[in-house]
């Protein structure tokens, strides 16, 4: 079946294969954007039993390869995009996204060195440069494009403990940890993103190496427990190595206390990472910018433009404030970023990264940037925060439900309420709801946890979604928690 050429080329015939390819794809995905359904309900049993590779000795060929990818793969996709589909910091794409995707997917280029992406090496730098300015970073190019806030959240971590050693004359990078590093601590709150345990496990210090600080009640990290903290581990003999911030927790959306945290670093002498992978957006609002006043002074910010940039999966960056941190982490290959490269100011963006292949997603934020303008840009960032909060007083009004904290950016946590004190009944009933409306395809509400009980969480990021559409989905909550109830 597919004795032709299959390489993208400029040949006649790869040309005519790459158009029929990406027709049949496009069209396929304008009829699954018209979809009605969220998701049309699959279980996990049904989905397992129906998908089944099938690499066969011929080979099927591109267009019966494309059929089978919409039959097994885009029909039973979430509609990211659909008013009812609001449980993660999982946007909805821009169409510039899209059109990014397919110059840089044709293309092809690799961000570690100059000679495998010239034109996108200094599209990236000159968007970390925009980055910084917005920021409020002195000028320069250091930081780069990431696969997302993890990664970034790892390179803060890792560069935050070769400095923190560095500082007491030990190489990392050299000679690697030393015996004992069970007096080394990373503080964050107790909201922080998992990535900073993860990844403290990941650099070999261990889940142990991460001291929580108590939060206030919206979730931001608490002061006086900071301070009480560090003193306690000074008292105990113990390092803090870095407190990582966050701007923009996962479920509430809280926005720790950025300048205060930034002074008791500088006082203490401690690198601060910024988590703003998703309060980042702010540095496009008009509204609310100022709630990330304090983030240029930390040493190192993550920003994710997978979340509420709405770029496509995936497009995140990692921006460091003193570039001289990256001789932390430098490493010199012959073949990517050579001695005679360097002195000829040859920019090979590896040494700036932890992957060595890397896509060039900076791209989908350049054209994001410039199709909106900064007037679309901020409308489309400020609405969900504005929108949470006329979510939130719409819950106040309703007896059957409970508005578990005011909303900070644009997340709304509520718990539907029945008439019992018994917490781990209504838990229960509220994990319920969330799993009976994403198996009937109708909603995906987030479900997770505030204060240890369960409660459910819309993440009202995409820009199209109204209060209207939001009663909706509250209507639905209602009228699943009183089957179940009567169940
Ligand atoms: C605050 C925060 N930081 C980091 C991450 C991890 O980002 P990513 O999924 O892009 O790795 C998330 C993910 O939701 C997050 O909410």
């Amino acid at each position: 079946m597919s004795d032709v050429n299959p390489i993208l080329s400029g040949s006649a015939q790869s040309i005519a294969a790459y158009q029929d390819a990406i027709e049949q794809s496009t069209q396929a995905v304008v009829e699954w954007l018209k979809q009605p359904e969220m998701y049309q309900g699959k279980t996990v049993e049904q989905l397992r039993e129906r998908i089944n590779l099938n690499f066969t000795s011929q080979g099927l060929g591109n267009q019966a390869a494309i059929e089978r990818a919409v039959e097994y793969f885009l029909k039973d996709s979430l509609l990211v995009h659909h008013a009812q589909c609001v449980a993660h910091l999982h946007c909805p794409s821009l169409v510039i996204s899209q059109a990014a995707e397919v110059l840089i997917n044709a293309t092809n280029q690799s961000m570690d060195s100059w000679d495998q992406s010239p034109s996108a090496t200094i599209i990236e730098i000159k968007l970390i440069e925009w980055l910084r300015e917005q920021v409020g970073y002195a000028a320069g190019d250091a930081g780069v494009f990431t696969s997302g806030g993890t990664q970034s959240n790892l390179m803060g971590l890792m560069l935050a403990r070769d400095a923190f050693f560095a500082r007491q004359g030990h190489s990392i990078q050299q000679d690697g940890l030393t015996s004992d590093l069970s007096k080394i601590k990373v503080f964050c709150s107790e909201s922080a993103h998992f990535s900073v345990q993860k990844n403290m496990a990941l650099m070999g210090l261990g889940y142990r190496s991460v001291t929580q600080v108590k939060t206030d009640a919206f979730s931001r990290m608490d002061l006086a427990d900071l301070k009480d903290k560090l003193a306690q581990a000074k008292a105990n003999g113990e390092q803090v190595m870095a407190i990582v911030a966050t701007a923009g927790t996962t479920d509430a959306g809280a926005i720790d206390p950025l300048a205060d945290i930034a002074a008791l670093a500088a006082e203490h002498q401690i690198w601060m990472h910024v988590d703003a992978a998703w309060g980042g957006a702010l540095l496009l609002s008009e509204k609310y910018r100022d709630f990330l006043n304090g983030l240029e002074l930390a040493d190192s910010v993550t920003l994710d433009f997978h979340k509420q940039f709405f770029q496509t999966i995936s497009c995140g960056a990692f921006l460091l404030k003193d570039a001289r941190h990256y001789e932390l982490m430098r490493y010199q290959a012959a073949y990517l970023n050579s001695d005679f490269d360097e002195e000829a100011g040859v920019p090979n963006l590896v040494s700036k990264s932890l992957q060595t292949t890397r896509r060039f997603d900076a791209l989908k934020l350049w054209m994001g940037l410039e199709a909106l303008g900064k007037k679309q840009y901020a409308v489309i960032i400020d609405n969900g925060v504005t929108l949470a909060q006329d979510v939130a007083e719409f819950v106040k009004t309703q007896p059957h439900l409970e508005l578990v904290m005011e909303p900070q950016l644009a997340s709304v946590l509520f718990r539907f309420r029945p008439q019992s004190d018994d917490m781990a009944f209504v838990a229960l009933l509220n994990q319920r709801i969330g799993d009976v409306l994403l198996a009937s395809g109708s909603a995906n509400v987030g479900v997770t946890e505030a204060d240890g009980v369960t409660c459910l969480k819309l993440t009202l990021l995409n820009p199209t979604v109204c209060l209207e559409d939001v009663k909706v989905l509250l209507a639905s909550v209602k009228a699943t928690a009183e089957q179940l109830l009567k169940a």
